[in-house]
């Protein structure tokens, strides 16, 4: 009897824990490098996550994880060799962080060619009464060709876009990635200083 209530006091202080975490204001446009007006990369888009995971009583529950000023903790990324630029958010306590792989070919045609998501289970307020057998870190990572464009144009789409062609981990699945309202120009011309997002193609 005591340990089931100083346990259920664990976890209610837990709970409280989890939740007073500071919220970090999302940025209205994610942009690399961080600290220069030479912009090699600038992304707008609302985000929702949803996995799916095993819970205690064996049944599947999706958590719909959106990314705002409660789950964001921060992005970074990288504008390296190769034709390859990255943008990576990272959310959830700094637990789970999805990493957009941005590539441009030889016809200097720009696209988001990859997604990978790192998640990382405990049975908390985003994953409620998450069984053992899906707590852990889980990998996933998706090829994709999506938001084809030139170079030298923005891609903006206002609809829905779903990622969800993920492989599951264990107990775990990522149902989908919904990417909404974007607006992305992965590969800007970093020689001159950044005005605004070139005109776009739209979807
Ligand atoms: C994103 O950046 C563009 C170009 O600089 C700017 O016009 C727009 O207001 C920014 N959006 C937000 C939400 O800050
Ligand atoms: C399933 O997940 C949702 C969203 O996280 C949560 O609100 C709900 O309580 C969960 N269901 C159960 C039975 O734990
Ligand atoms: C985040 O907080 C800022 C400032 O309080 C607010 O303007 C913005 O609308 C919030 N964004 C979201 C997605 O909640
Ligand atoms: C770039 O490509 C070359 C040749 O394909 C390869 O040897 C090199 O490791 C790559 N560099 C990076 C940073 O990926
Ligand atoms: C998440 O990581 C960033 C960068 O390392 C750090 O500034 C921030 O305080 C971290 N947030 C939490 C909740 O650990
Ligand atoms: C791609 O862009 C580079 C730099 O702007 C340019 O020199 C090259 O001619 C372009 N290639 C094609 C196939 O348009
Ligand atoms: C956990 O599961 C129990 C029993 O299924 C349910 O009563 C409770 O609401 C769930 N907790 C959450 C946070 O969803
Ligand atoms: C994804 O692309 C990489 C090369 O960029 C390749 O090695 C890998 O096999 C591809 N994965 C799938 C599932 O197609
Ligand atoms: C998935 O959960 C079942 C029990 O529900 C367990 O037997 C199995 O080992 C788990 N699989 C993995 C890969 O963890």
């Amino acid at each position: 009897m005591l340990s089931k209530i100083s346990s259920t006091f664990l976890s209610l202080v837990c709970l409280i824990l989890i939740s007073s975490t500071n919220a970090v204001e999302l940025p209205g446009n994610y942009t690399l490098p961080k600290s220069s007006s030479n912009l090699c990369l600038i992304a707008r888009f609302d985000l929702v996550l949803n996995v799916e995971y095993t819970q205690i009583d064996g049944k599947k529950n999706i958590s719909k994880i959106p990314l705002n000023n409660e789950t964001f903790q921060y992005y970074d990324g990288t504008c390296g060799l190769n034709n390859s630029h990255t943008l990576t958010l990272t959310l959830l306590d700094n637990l789970t962080t999805i990493t957009f792989d941005f590539s441009m070919d030889e016809k200097n045609k720009t696209s988001l060619s990859r997604v990978l998501a790192t998640l990382t289970l405990a049975d908390n307020e985003f994953f409620p009464n998450c069984s053992k057998y899906a707590r852990g870190i889980h990998p996933f990572v998706t090829n994709e060709s999506l938001f084809i464009t030139d170079r030298s144009k923005s891609y903006r789409c206002n609809a829905q876009t779903k990622i969800d062609n993920f492989k599951s981990e264990g107990n775990v699945t990522i149902k989908s990635i919904d990417l909404q309202n974007l607006r992305i120009q992965p590969f800007v011309d970093n020689s001159i200083i950044f005005h605004d997002y070139a005109t776009g193609k739209n979807d």
